[in-house]
C-alpha cells in the first residue's frame, strides 16, 4: 500500500457521494476512485448472498485500481457483507457504514429515535445487534424509505415525486415522540433538505453517518501510516457495473458536489 494511492469508495449507485462529499471535506488530498454498481441497483430488496457477490465483484475491482483502503459507503452491503470482505481480505483496511444508531440513542430526549433505512438494513442481524445495544431504553421505529433510493438514483431529488415520497414517510413522524431521525442509507442524505423541510421547527434532529465514517477513515490512514502527503493534488475516478452513461452521471454528481465544497468556503 502506497500513500499515494486512491481510497476506493463502493455503492450500489449515487449514495456513496454522500460519503465521498464527507470524505473530500475532511481528507482535501486524498485521491479518490468511487465505484457504483449501478447494474444491480437497489440492494435494499436483494438477498444477502446476492449482495455479497456485488460486495466482492466491487472489492476485487477497486484492487485492481490499486486502492490503498476501501469505504463500503452503502449501509446494505455492509449490513450483508462487510465480514466477509475482511474475512477474504484480512490485510485490507475496509471501512464499512451503519446507521448512526449510537449518537441518535445518547442524545435523544424524548427517548424514541426513527431510523430511515433499507428493508435489508433494517432486517439485517447487524442493525439488530446495535440497536439492542444502544436503545434498550429508546423505543426505535423503523421506517423503509419507500422509493427514496430510485430517486436518487433518477437524480430527481428536486421533483413532485420526491416531495411527494419524502412526505409520506416523514409526515407521520412529526408530532410522533420521535426527536431523532436516523439516515440509515447513503442516498437519504440527498433528500435532506426536504427531509428537513418537511420536519420544519418541530425539534427534530436528522443525524447521518457520512462524518463519523470520514473520521475513522483519517484515523486508520494515519494508524496505518498511508495518508497522502501533504500539499498532493488529489485525482478522481469513476467505475461502475452499468454503463458509459451511468458512469458519467455518478462523476457529473461529484462535480456537482465538488462546487458545493468550494462555495462552502
Ligand atoms: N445506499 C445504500 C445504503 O446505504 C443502498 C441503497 C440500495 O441500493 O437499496 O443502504
Amino acid at each position: 500500500m502506497i500513500k499515494s494511492s486512491a481510497i476506493g469508495v463502493y455503492d450500489s449507485g449515487f449514495g456513496g457521494l454522500s460519503v465521498w462529499r464527507e470524505l473530500r471535506r475532511l481528507l482535501p488530498e486524498e485521491s479518490l476512485t468511487y465505484l457504483g454498481d449501478g447494474k444491480n441497483c437497489p440492494y435494499g430488496g436483494r438477498s444477502r448472498e446476492a449482495i455479497i457477490g456485488f460486495a466482492e465483484a466491487a472489492v476485487e475491482r477497486l484492487l485492481e485500481e490499486g486502492v490503498k483502503l476501501i469505504v463500503v459507503g452503502c449501509n446494505t452491503a455492509t449490513t450483508a457483507a462487510i465480514d466477509h470482505l475482511r474475512e477474504r481480505w484480512p490485510d485490507l483496511p475496509i471501512v464499512g457504514l451503519e446507521p448512526a444508531v449510537k449518537p441518535a440513542c445518547l442524545t435523544t430526549r424524548s427517548r424514541r429515535i426513527a431510523v430511515l433505512a433499507t428493508e435489508h438494513s433494517l432486517k439485517s442481524d447487524m442493525f439488530l445487534r446495535t440497536a439492542s445495544r444502544y436503545a434498550q431504553d429508546v423505543e426505535v421505529l423503523k421506517v423503509v424509505g419507500r422509493d427514496f433510493v430510485e430517486i436518487v438514483e433518477a437524480s430527481e431529488e428536486h421533483t413532485d415525486r420526491a416531495d411527494r415520497a419524502v412526505r409520506s414517510v416523514v409526515e407521520p413522524l412529526v408530532g410522533s415522540g420521535v426527536d431523532r431521525i436516523v439516515l440509515g442509507c447513503t442516498h437519504y442524505p440527498f433528500l435532506r433538505p426536504l427531509i428537513e423541510r418537511i420536519v420544519g421547527d418541530s425539534g427534530i434532529e436528522v443525524i447521518d453517518s457520512g462524518e463519523a465514517v470520514a473520521r475513522r477513515v483519517k484515523w486508520l490512514l494515519e494508524r496505518y501510516d498511508i495518508a497522502q502527503s501533504e500539499g498532493a493534488t488529489p485525482e478522481f475516478k469513476f467505475l461502475t457495473f452499468a454503463d458509459e452513461e451511468y458512469r458519467g452521471r455518478l462523476e457529473l454528481k461529484a462535480q456537482t458536489i465538488e462546487r458545493e465544497l468550494t462555495n462552502e468556503k
